[in-house]
């Protein structure tokens, strides 16, 4: 044959994977092909592929007469939003997308070039796991993945998409990865499926309930974002780069913003409900604050009581870390303080600005939360802001109580401003909690023990429930109009954009894992 037929004979069978049988069943399930998807994630026309002539090296089980070209994994590099990006696409159509030993070399070999090059990497993953006719040689391939997963984190992006299975040991590189998307209905993740789990625990539990995309964003808090179908699930990918740096020595990418600056927002001044226990949901407040009021939230469906995410102020993207009074107050639990330390290692991993917006009554009481190790998992929030040397900068728009009002950016943990509301409370505890404890023997022997509460109540309120204590000491730089939030927020990321602070020099920190 001559050299050019035979090269495209081979570029011909490696796109056809497993063949159309395999890639109409691909699409029967609602499910795009590995090619299919790359072409979605990447700006039109920029994917290279890498590898494609690679085949796998098993002789056993009929395996030499099943040679495809590729070895089910799409491996390459391309622009997302004009920016070089590296990504993998594991073909389900050959041998179900199992990982081989050179299916995994081809991996390697990817993520040390984005490595190199200090670019993303993003795998798209569907697969049924370890190729079992290779044995150890394929589990040693994922081992050599997980290696290079926790050698680039902190040094590019990662981001996984789900979008079919994911099983057994194979979850643990999405795991490393910052941030994992999954496909509605079409993508589970679990370490050990429903029968094994059925053997095992006599639990009767579904592909879906165990390990779908719903389960992993509002109860296990393994993934990040639920999306409807493959097309969304590249879109919100593109999207959430278009926030990030290239790797950890370059900043993030700046916009034109187009929206004011300056522009004030007068409907702010009424968000505080007159009532300190009334909620109110602190996504307006970000909506009217960040540029086009466009918030891109990070683990939506998880601890709600948190809001984490991504937004642009005067074009520079910011971290925004928020209590959501809107759900159990916006006190801080478990799931809310692993979510929000997780969060703001990343940005700053990434030199990308933290922004924190503070009410939070106090950590969640109760047992569950103390057998839980409320202490060692809110430890993790309070390390990850105090380690953190981006910019910062906190505005409390009211409860700012006890343990809490330390771990939310504070002045004490190396925030560089610190704003307040006029409807700041900054306190041990609420006012009520504290009348209670310091007034009980009197309360007990009041002849009106509602009027004397009421009486403390007020007093302990004036003292106390407001900004000007904390004003007075430095541990609030400026109380601000909350109409003027935008404003400041921008003015202070400006004066900091040259900041430049430092951890002592060690290994690594020993961060309450
Ligand atoms: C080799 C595999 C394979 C595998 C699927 N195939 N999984 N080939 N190794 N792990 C092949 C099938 O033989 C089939 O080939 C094709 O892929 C499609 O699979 P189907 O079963 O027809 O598809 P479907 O009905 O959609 O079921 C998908 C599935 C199922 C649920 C993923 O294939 C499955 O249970 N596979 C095994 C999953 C598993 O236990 N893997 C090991 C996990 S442990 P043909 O030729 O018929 O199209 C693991 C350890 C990792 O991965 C450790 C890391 C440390």
């Amino acid at each position: 044959m001559n050299p050019i037929d035979k090269l495209n004979d081979l570029e011909r069978l490696a796109e056809l994977g497993g063949g159309d049988d395999r890639r109409r069943k691909q699409h029967e399930q609602g499910k795009l092909t590995a090619r299919e998807r790359l072409e979605r994630l990447f700006d039109p026309g920029t994917f290279e592929e890498v590898d494609k002539l690679v085949t796998h090296r098993c002789r056993d089980f009929g395996m030499d007469r099943q040679l495809i070209p590729g070895d089910g994994v799409v491996t390459g590099h391309g622009r997302v939003n004009g920016r070089v990006v590296y990504a993998f696409a594991q073909d389900f159509t050959v041998f179900g997308g199992s990982l081989s030993e050179t299916n995994a070399a081809k991996i390697v070999k990817l993520m040390d070039m984005a490595m190199r090059n200090g670019a993303p990497i993003i795998g798209l993953n569907d697969s049924g796991g370890a190729r079992i006719q290779e044995g150890v040689l394929s589990l040693g391939g994922y081992a050599d993945i997980f290696l290079r997963n926790t050698l680039a984190s902190g040094v590019v992006p990662q981001i996984s998409a789900i979008m079919g299975p994911c099983a057994g040991g194979a979850v643990y590189s999405p795991a490393i990865t910052d941030f994992v998307v999954m496909v509605k209905h079409t993508s589970y993740m679990f370490v050990t499926g429903p029968d094994v789990i059925k053997t095992v625990t006599h639990e009767d539990v579904t592909k879906e309930a165990l390990g779908g995309a719903m389960t992993h964003n509002e109860k296990s808090g393994v993934a990040h974002f639920a999306v409807e179908d493959d097309g969304e699930c590249t879109d919100v990918i593109r999207d959430l780069l278009s926030f990030l740096p290239d790797n950890n020595l370059d900043d993030p990418p700046r916009v034109e913003s187009g929206d004011v600056a300056d522009r004030d927002d007068p409907t702010l001044d009424r968000l505080i409900p007159s009532s300190p226990n009334q909620p109110y949901d602190m996504l307006d407040l970000l909506h009217s604050v960040v540029d086009h009021g466009v918030f891109l939230e990070v683990h939506q469906h998880y601890a709600r009581n948190l809001v984490v995410g991504f937004a642009r102020l005067a074009g520079r993207s910011v971290g925004i870390v928020a209590n959501q009074p809107a759900h159990l107050a916006g006190t801080l639990d478990i799931n809310a303080s692993v979510k929000g330390a997780r969060f703001v290692r990343f940005c700053d991993a990434f030199n990308i600005p933290l922004v924190t917006f503070e009410d939070v009554p106090g950590f969640l009481p109760g047992t569950v939360q103390e057998y839980g190790g409320i202490i060692r998992h809110g430890a993790k929030l309070l390390y990850a802001f105090a380690e953190a040397t981006v910019p910062k900068v906190t505005v409390i728009t009211r409860k700012a109580y006890g343990g809490a009002y330390c771990v939310m950016a504070s002045k004490h943990i190396r925030t560089d401003f610190n704003f307040a509301w006029p409807s700041a409370e900054i306190a041990v505890m609420g006012p009520e909690g504290a009348v209670n404890i310091l007034y009980r023997r009197e309360l007990e022997q009041a002849a009106d023990p509602a009027a004397l509460r009421a009486e403390k109540v007020a007093e302990f309120r004036e003292k106390f429930a407001n900004p000007y204590v904390s004003a007075e000491r430095g541990f609030i730089d400026e109380v601000i109009l909350p109409r003027t939030t935008r404003k400041r927020l921008i003015q202070a990321l400006a004066t900091l954009e040259s900041k430049r602070d430092k951890n002592p020099p060690k290994k690594h920190g020993n961060i309450p894992l």
